[in-house]
């Protein structure tokens, strides 16, 4: 039995996420005022264009509730203020601080992105290590808490987002805030193994033991935390979804994140009016749209997903003239140079394949460095016949979620989902594939084109079933619960 399975609150969920259908979450919204900590914040306004899953989840999360969210501003200052600046939308404020440029490059771009993001996304060779990074990344930590501390109230409950914060909870406890404050992880945890890599392991998982809750994707990473405890850190398991490590005991358990199902259901059905949708459908006319959307990053396996794209045209030429793949790729982190390397490759892969393949009147891949608001976007995952999401590793990736929740009931497009993406626990009925074999994606992409009507309804009905028991507000109670009951043990 894994640690969360065990749990009074915190529950693992089957396939289907029965652990929340089955009652254990109360629909009542936390009374307490919830204070959201991340790097990336915002933007808190409605329908804008959002940078990354955990900008999009948190605000959706936060709308019924209201709250503040606290983290980095997006801009680098020669002088930051110690205060945060405060900006508020409806019942959301924003308290938001500038970094300076050394502590941009040496938290941020140093270690939160040049060691944590591929660690934990299983690619130890793209590591880059450096004390004075690591040495940045606490500090700013420190910073972060320090100018967190006075804003607190006593009956806030404090929710720490993502791989940038880790050190943060700990920082809180030694200026004496005594408030709730949990923990979730947006990406993979590595395997124990892997996380030795990293020189300050032991820190940083002690570090993770100072919170009262830490929350998790999937079971799977859950294991990982809960295997390294007990096997480096000289961890115990004490039952009930507790565990004890370096002389602190934190409760841990699987939360995956969901989306705002009917949001987005509803946003498809209005897109199909749009502007945008009749000049994409009139330029698709009747060739079945491929749709990928993903930040230009080495995790979502842009590379290989093309070249399987390139398989395909090349070995079921029934393909060629009758398929277009639109590719969104949004520019992302691209002061590290491991993302500019990778936009360079994928700007020759996409060249490559019209080169190869384009006729006069057809365009295979449509390859677009922009990103689009969630009414275009989703009008644009219903319009698509397949959606591609082929990750090397992923955390959870939405934009599954998000294809899946804009279909068309009457006549849904199909998914083809990476066996490395967090997600699959959730959409087994897709077309799962593992994105290191070429051929089988192709194969998927041609088996989704070929599916029967009545097939593709019914592995849709059990998708959303799933994706609307588990949704962004279920998401957020069923943490905030489990954190509250987690702080008032401690
Ligand atoms: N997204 C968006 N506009 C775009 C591209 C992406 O709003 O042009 C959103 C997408 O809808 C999803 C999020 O960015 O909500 C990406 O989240 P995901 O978990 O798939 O990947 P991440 O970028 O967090 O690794
Ligand atoms: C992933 C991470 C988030 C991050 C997002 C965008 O979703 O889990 O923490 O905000 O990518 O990346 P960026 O570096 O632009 O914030």
């Amino acid at each position: 039995m894994s640690i969360d399975e065990a749990g009074s609150t915190v529950g693992e969920l089957d396939p289907h996420g029965s652990a929340v259908a089955a009652g254990r979450v109360s629909a009542k919204p936390a009374p307490r005022r919830l204070v959201i900590v991340s790097n990336r914040v915002g933007p808190i306004g409605r329908n804008q264009t959002g940078q990354g899953g955990l900008a999009i989840a948190v605000r959706a999360a936060l709308e019924r509730t209201g709250g503040i969210w606290f983290g980095y501003s997006g801009s680098i200052s020669e002088r930051p203020s110690a205060a945060p600046k405060l900006t508020t939308d409806g019942n959301i404020t924003a308290a938001l601080l500038d970094l300076s440029r050394r502590d941009y490059d040496e938290y941020y771009i140093g270690f939160a992105n040049r060691v944590l993001w591929p660690l934990f996304h299983y690619r130890p060779s793209l590591i880059g290590f450096s004390r004075r990074d690591l040495a940045g990344y606490l500090r700013v930590n420190r910073g972060f808490a320090r100018a967190l501390a006075p804003m607190l109230q006593p009956d806030d409950l404090v929710w720490v987002h993502d791989y940038h914060l880790i050190p943060l909870g700990e920082a809180l406890r030694q200026l004496d805030c005594r408030q709730p404050i949990g923990f979730f992880l947006h990406t993979p945890f590595p395997a124990a193994e892997l996380l030795r890599i990293l020189p300050n392991h032991r820190e940083l998982a002690a570090s993770l033991c100072a919170y009262d809750l830490v929350g998790f994707q999937t079971a799977a990473d859950l294991e990982s935390f809960r295997d390294y405890l007990l096997r480096q850190g000289g961890g115990e398991d004490l039952g009930g979804g507790r565990l004890r490590a370096f002389g602190r005991t934190v409760r841990a358990g699987v939360f995956p994140i969901g989306i705002d199902v009917a949001t987005v259901a509803r946003q498809a059905e209005e897109a199909e009016e749009s502007r945008q949708m009749r000049r994409l459908t009139a330029s698709i006319r009747d060739r079945s749209l491929i749709i990928g959307v993903d930040r230009i990053d080495y995790s979502k396996g842009l590379p290989a997903r093309f070249a399987a794209y390139s398989h395909l045209l090349e070995h079921y030429p029934q393909t060629r003239g009758h398929t277009v793949l639109m590719q969104i790729a949004t520019a992302s982190r691209s002061d590290v140079p491991e993302y500019r390397e990778i936009r360079r490759n994928l700007e020759a892969a996409a060249g490559n394949i019209n080169g190869r393949y384009a006729e006069f009147d057809w365009t295979p891949l449509r390859y677009l460095n922009k990103s689009f608001n969630h009414r275009i976007l989703s009008g644009f995952y219903r319009a698509a016949r397949i959606g591609l999401v082929t990750p090397f590793r992923d955390g959870m990736n939405l934009v599954a979620k998000e294809y899946v929740a804009a279909q068309k009931p009457e006549d849904p497009g199909m998914l083809v989902l990476s066996c490395f993406a967090g997600a699959v626990r959730e959409l087994g009925e897709a077309i799962i594939v593992n994105p290191y074999d070429l051929e089988a994606m192709a194969e998927a992409i041609w088996q989704g084109l070929q599916m029967p009507i009545e097939e593709r309804r019914e592995r849709w009905a059990a998708m959303m079933a799933t994706l609307r028991r588990n949704d962004i507000n279920a998401w957020r109670e069923r943490f905030l619960e489990a954190l509250t009951a987690a702080g008032s043990g401690r």
